[in-house]
């Protein structure tokens, strides 16, 4: 656990994304959450677009300027010290800038990530990724929803599912560095062709350490740690592994088996869940593939 006391001063924040009319910066994000700031120049429309998840609060506090908001039976407007907010939003809610506007602005969900540069470009990354490896199409997508659902299942807290979500997406960054050729080779690898794969879980950690999301780099180097050590890069044991990555181990692995390979077909979903069945408690988290074969179970996937 990182220290709980945050400081920053005035011009300080986790990242900044700035585009012509308005500049967002990251204060802080905990639990899910996150505060931002934000300015937008005068005379701008801005939208708030009702989110994904439909439980989402975003909170909007005015420090300095003017808005002009459409209601229901007419204008409103609002200038500093005013705040509104919106929760369970289903429509699109429109203001207009007066002056430069300043605002303080809370969501309980995260935002920021889908406007953050760096993360977008590493989102590209992982899909030149998967361009590379022809063979895992689709992979990222099934590890993160494989994630979630194993993440749900066990009450992970809003922070540990987003870990998940973000960490799977990146997990394989790193084989951004591994030659085409070792990567889509049939059959066996040479040691030193095994080795230079064995890089991508720490060079997939640097890539990601280097944004604001440095945690999830954690999590990235010990997606192929395995609880009796006999995982890389580091031979980490039982809980020096996060449970984040223990998650993704399980997820990652098994869509893995199921996936045909050039040298090989893909095993059967039952195949593949009595291998980590196998391996429970060797290699995998019990209660995590536990939970996994009750989510297959219930959605049929296996008897
Ligand atoms: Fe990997
Ligand atoms: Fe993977």
């Amino acid at each position: 656990m990182s220290k709980c006391l945050h400081i920053g001063n005035s011009n300080e924040y986790i990242e900044k994304f700035v585009k012509k009319s308005t500049e967002l910066r990251l204060l802080a994000k905990g639990d899910g959450a996150e505060v931002m700031f934000q300015k937008i120049r005068a005379n701008e429309t801005v939208f708030i677009e009702p989110s994904d998840i439909s439980e989402t609060m975003e909170f909007f506090y005015i420090l300095k300027g003017e808005i002009e908001m459409d209601i229901d039976d007419g204008k409103s407007f609002l200038h500093k010290g005013d705040y509104f907010y919106t929760h369970y939003l289903n429509e699109t809610v429109q203001f207009t800038t007066k002056s430069e506007l300043e605002l303080l602005y809370v969501s309980t969900q995260p935002l920021f990530s889908h406007m953050s540069a760096t993360m977008r470009e590493l989102q590209e990354l992982a899909k030149k990724v998967e361009e590379k490896d022809s063979y895992t199409h689709s992979h990222i997508q099934r590890v993160k929803d494989y994630g979630i659902k194993i993440g749900n299942r066990l009450n992970l807290s809003k922070e540990k599912n987003e870990n998940i979500i973000f960490a799977s997406i990146f997990h394989d960054i790193g084989k951004i560095y591994v030659p085409d050729e070792i990567l889509n080779k049939p059959g066996r690898l040479t040691d030193e062709e095994y080795d230079c794969i064995k890089k991508h879980p720490s060079d997939g950690a640097d890539l990601v350490e280097k944004t604001y999301y440095e945690k999830l780099g954690k999590i990235i180097i010990q997606h192929h740690e395995r609880l009796d050590g006999s995982g890389y890069p580091n031979g980490l044991t039982g809980d020096e592994i996060m449970i984040e990555a223990k998650i993704i181990a399980v997820s990652d692995t098994y869509d893995a088996m199921t996936t045909d390979r050039p040298y090989r077909k893909g095993f059967s979903e039952q195949e593949a869940v009595d291998e980590l069945k196998r391996l429970k408690g060797i290699h995998y988290d019990e209660k995590i593939v536990d939970a996994f074969v009750d989510i297959l179970r219930e959605e049929g996937v296996i008897e």
